[in-house]
């Protein structure tokens, strides 16, 4: 059976998913689009090789989480272990582990949530028969058993290196104590997700900008690891970041304000245009304003890939005429609803 492709994303953002998928393709196939995750089935078994060697959850927007799928299994209501184990046990040699892991899974749908607690119960007696084959210094792949229904499971592998290291894809943070919005837990997400060095590169000390900072959930972040920060917003900010001694609140727009100095971080959660915050990132880092920056894209009703590939094409352009090497990585977090998070960066210790 040829490997097909299983991208895990949230519900309603299906089309926008294989859309991207397809740029990362160089042969055809068929599509399977389920509430919440995506199957892309290679007509070619050497596409399917490619994409196991090549891609990685990484490279990919709508994607919360990439896993191949070797077997599915339909179940029937009595047994659910025994069809199973005789599909692991018909898989082919290379593929039948050990594993590193097991993880049972669910799509992040309406239907998919009532499937948690069958998945957790489940997951520890799949565990326990299976313990022989699994281990992390064991097996190179993960397994992972993913059912979209009690009816049916698709029994996949990933590579750990190439696939997010969260169960179902989703980094799970917690509403720390104090943070005057819900907003924070977006900015913790994508420092999680996207800048999976950021204990180095957010170091107290540092000087950050929130543009759209009111009431001040990103801001927090900042503050928490010991930046300060000027938080740009016509709105108040409340609760200790209205009065914490590492902000200094601008009642400015934060499309005209410029910092006096260079900072080392520039973070933006205003609700605009996203090529107009896209152009406004780009001239931040074109005049050396900042060396990273998070910012959010909110997405229209249509056409949402191109929208992002228009202002991902705005950035490229003004960076590379202003001959700036940087990084960009973006995801639709967990957090994110008609949006996405990006991260841009310049590497550390290279000046222009
Ligand atoms: C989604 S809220 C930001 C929430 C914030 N990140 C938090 O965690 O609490 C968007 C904010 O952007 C601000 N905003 C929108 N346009 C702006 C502009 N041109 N200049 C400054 N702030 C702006 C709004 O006043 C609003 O407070």
């Amino acid at each position: 059976m040829t490997p097909s492709l299983l991208l895990y994303c949230r519900p309603g953002f299906e089309d926008d998913c294989s859309r991207e998928l397809a740029t990362h393709l160089q042969d055809e196939g068929e599509w399977e689009n389920g509430d919440g995750y995506v199957l892309f089935t290679p007509n070619d078994y050497a596409e399917a090789q490619r994409l196991l060697r090549e891609l990685s959850v990484d490279q990919l927007i709508f994607a919360r989480q990439m896993v191949f799928a070797v077997a599915r299994v339909k179940l029937g209501e009595r047994d659910r272990l025994g069809p199973l184990l005789s599909a692991l046990g018909e898989l082919p040699p290379n593929l039948q582990g050990p594993w590193s892991e097991v993880w049972l899974e669910h799509p992040d749908s309406d239907a998919g949530k009532q499937l948690s607690g069958f998945c957790k119960r489940f997951g520890s007696i799949v565990a326990k028969e299976l313990a022989e084959h699994l281990g992390p210094k064991q097996g190179r792949w993960r397994l992972h058993l993913f059912y979209p229904s009690m009816e049916e499971v698709f029994v996949c592998i990933a590579d750990p290196a190439r696939s997010s290291p969260w169960p179902l894809g989703i980094a799970r943070v917690r509403m720390p104590t104090g943070a005057p919005s819900r907003s924070t837990l977006k900015l913790s997400e994508a420092f999680m997700v996207l800048v999976p060095d950021a204990e180095q590169k957010l170091k107290a000390g540092m000087v950050g900008v929130d543009l759209g900072a009111a009431p001040g959930g990103w801001t927090f972040q900042l503050v928490s690891r010991g930046l300060k920060v000027f938080a740009i917003d016509n709105g108040p900010m409340k609760g200790d970041m209205a009065i914490h001694p590492y902000v200094k609140h601008l009642r400015e727009d934060g499309f005209k304000y410029k910092p006096q100095h260079p900072v080392d971080w520039l973070v933006c959660d205003m609700v605009e245009q996203p090529q107009r915050i896209a152009a406004l990132i780009a001239r931040w880092f074109a005049s050396g304003m900042t060396r990273h920056a998070v910012f959010n894209l909110k997405l229209p009703m249509k056409k949402r890939w191109q929208e992002i590939e228009r202002c991902f094409d705005l950035i490229d352009n003004e960076l590379d005429a202003a001959g700036i090497q940087y990084t960009l990585i973006a995801k639709q977090l967990y957090h994110d609803r008609e949006e996405i998070t990006c991260y841009l960066g310049r590497p550390s210790g290279r000046q222009r």
